[in-house]
């Protein structure tokens, strides 16, 4: 019989880690050893006559595109790095898209989003990236983030201190065709790398001490997020971003922001547990809302478990006292001010681990 858990697996794979997971020495040999193993369970051959024949044959071709996508990301050095697109696939000569007279140059697909694909662009002679709806029911969304980044950095505003947690929108429209689908475009941050790779690379969780600067500048981008009265809805390890030698961040995807007191519309799925409460009972989000998310990335890059909260013992217990406070189910229990959680927790880390020092953070 097939295996129905690995064909699920592979037919529903997004990209060859979640098959081929994470791996270590030779990769290219520990790749082709896992692909020999599972094309044993999938060949068509072991399945010819029978009522599985068809969905061997696909999953069959399925595990072989995402072993050559996992061989060409290894050398491109890009393996574990989910979100990014394996170098050849999905790119494009490059295509000349004139909007409003700005001319865009759109080339190689980089990133894959819940909504969107995000293709590498010229514009006026800067980089961006050229963000397309993948369903035309979805363009609200992006209308959304187009509206919500717009608020936090106008076109005419000067580069403030704290855009730097932002990426800047350079331009938002209906790209016209057999469907109407919204693009954004927005400026690309290629320095920075999500904390979703960071979870990829350490599955087992990092250091307290290196996690401990990317949960402060959440909570510094966050502080100026909610000083212009939006909560951004979706701070989860992908939305994250982070320089790991200037240890710089920047929030991104806006497509679920709200401005005031809205409600969140849709969640990603994958990260379920990362949610509170107020969101699936359709309650108005608030800043607590993106401070919960906020913890619960805390948790998952110190290793501890996302569903429950929990930490690991390695975790000094006040800090994660502190964490527990931003974790409550009700929101009114929560802190809500991201710059004064800024504070008191350096305030106690200094108190718990002392002075602070820069220690060099590795991704490899
Ligand atoms: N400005 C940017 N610079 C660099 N990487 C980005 C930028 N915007 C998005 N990404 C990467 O692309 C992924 C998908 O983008 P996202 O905006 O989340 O799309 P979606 O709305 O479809 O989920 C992100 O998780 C992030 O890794
Ligand atoms: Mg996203």
């Amino acid at each position: 019989v097939l295996d129905p858990i690995i064909t699920k697996k592979i037919l529903e794979a997004s990209c060859p880690e979640d098959v081929f997971g994470t791996i270590a020495g030779d990769k290219l040999e520990a790749i082709r050893a896992i692909y020999r193993q599972i094309a044993k369970v999938v060949h068509p051959d072991s399945h010819q006559g029978t009522p599985h024949a068809k969905a061997a044959q696909e999953a069959f071709m399925k595990l072989t595109q995402l072993k050559t996508d996992a061989d060409s990301k290894i050398k491109a050095n890009t393996y574990g790095k989910r979100s990014v697109v394996a170098p050849g696939k999905g790119s494009l000569d490059p295509i000349e898209v004139t909007v409003r007279s700005r001319k865009f140059i759109v080339s190689d697909l980089l990133y894959k989003g819940d909504l969107a694909d995000l293709y590498r662009c010229q514009v006026g002679g800067q980089e961006a990236l050229f963000k397309i709806v993948n369903e035309v029911a979805n363009n609200d969304l992006l209308e959304n983030e187009a509206r919500v980044l717009t608020h936090l950095y106008p076109p005419s505003a000067k580069d403030e201190k704290f855009h730097r947690y932002i990426t800047k929108p350079v331009d938002s429209f209906i790209l016209k065709g057999k469907t109407h689908r919204r693009v954004n475009v927005v400026t690309w941050a290629k320095e920075f790398r999500p904390l979703s790779e960071v979870l990829t690379v350490y599955p087992n969780g990092i250091d307290f001490r290196d996690a401990v600067w990317m949960y402060k500048r959440i909570l510094a981008g966050l502080g100026f997020v909610h000083a212009n009265e939006v909560v951004h809805g979706a701070i989860l390890p992908p939305h994250v971003l982070i320089h790991t030698v200037n240890h710089g961040a920047k929030l991104v995807d806006w497509c679920y922001a709200v401005k005031g007191d809205g409600r969140i519309r849709a969640i990603s799925p994958a990260f379920r547990d990362f949610y509170p409460p107020e969101v699936f009972d359709k309650k108005p989000a608030t800043a607590s809302t993106d401070l919960y998310m906020a913890a619960k990335c805390a948790v998952a890059l110190m290793g501890g478990d996302v569903k429950t909260g929990a930490f690991p013992s390695t975790v000094p217990a006040p800090i994660q006292t502190f964490f527990k406070a931003s974790l409550q189910s009700a929101p009114s229990k929560r802190p809500t001010h991201a710059w004064d959680l800024h504070e008191s927790f350096d305030e106690l880390l200094k108190r718990t681990v002392g002075k602070r020092a820069y220690r060099p953070f590795d991704l490899p």
